[in-house]
């Protein structure tokens, strides 16, 4: 496998709603997919589905022992990658007084600490190579504070926004660029179980400029770009994907 090295791309969450359409953009822009996710059996069907181009990888990125075993078995199997693309993510949706610290903890856990670990692991081969790029998937709600979803996932959602802007100035004089997109309402299950009352999503739907929410690949997309030789001057950038629901 060592002979394409520099096409790997570790893609946390490949198994969900956006990591599976962006594994696929990525493989159509000539990469080889490492997918990274708790969901075993979802990564083994797509590999059957994508091609050989996809490599599954189950891991728990809830703990940081799943994180370091992981990123040993990337680097002993695949060597040191490019590309590391931190998408795996929980929804949580208490708001402040309702959320407990058990809640605070888990969605911190997945959705920040997560990103922390996997760049702390894996951003040392980047540097080595004085090459790379670090791409987190935060979130709408990391921006706003969050409409739908809870304050547990919008400050988990905020403190990636902050690691990638640390990161960004810490590692672009090393070749590492670090970016972020921000999506929001994007069909999924996720997006679904945040919908509480009926006429949920038919108010959400109207407030969004758009009037519609936003397709799985035009995620994939905007991950797929910042992923792309062309990409490279763009560091500690966000990327906002929501619709116009807020301009700046
Ligand atoms: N769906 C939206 O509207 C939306 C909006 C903004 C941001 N996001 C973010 O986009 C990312 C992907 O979301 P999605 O909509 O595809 O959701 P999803 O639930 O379909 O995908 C998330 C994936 O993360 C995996 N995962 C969860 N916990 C894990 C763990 N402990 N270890 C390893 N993998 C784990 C899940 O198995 C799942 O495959 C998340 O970070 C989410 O917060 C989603």
């Amino acid at each position: 496998m060592k002979d394409h090295d520099g096409r790997f791309v570790i893609l946390t969450g490949a198994a969900g709603t956006i990591g599976r359409a962006t594994a696929r953009q990525l493989i159509d822009d000539g990469h080889f997919v490492i997918g990274v996710d708790l969901d075993g059996d979802r990564l083994e069907e797509m590999g059957a589905q994508i091609e050989e181009r996809f490599l599954p990888l189950a891991a728990d990125l809830g703990s940081e022992d799943g994180i370091i075993e992981c990123c040993k078995r990337i680097r002993r199997d695949y060597g040191p990658v490019r590309i590391l693309i931190n998408n795996a993510g929980i929804i949580s949706t208490d708001k402040f007084l309702q959320t407990s610290l058990a809640d605070l903890r888990r969605t911190m856990a997945i959705n920040f600490e997560s990103a922390f670990l996997m760049s702390q692991q894996l951003l040392p081969g980047m540097i080595d190579a004085c090459e790379g790029r670090v791409i987190n998937v935060s979130s709408f709600a990391g921006r706003s504070g969050g409409l739908l979803a809870g304050t547990a996932y919008s400050l988990s959602k905020t403190a990636v926004i902050g690691l990638t802007f640390a990161l960004a100035r810490e590692f672009g004089p090393r070749g590492v660029s670090t970016n972020a997109i921000a999506p929001a309402f994007v069909r999924s299950d996720m997006m679904r179980s945040a919908f509480k009352a009926p006429g949920d999503e038919q108010n959400l739907t109207a407030s969004i400029p758009l009037k519609r929410l936003c397709d799985p690949e035009e995620v994939a997309s905007a991950i797929t770009y910042l992923a792309s030789d062309l990409a490279g001057f763009i560091n500690g950038e966000v990327i906002d994907i929501n619709g116009g629901i807020q301009c700046d």
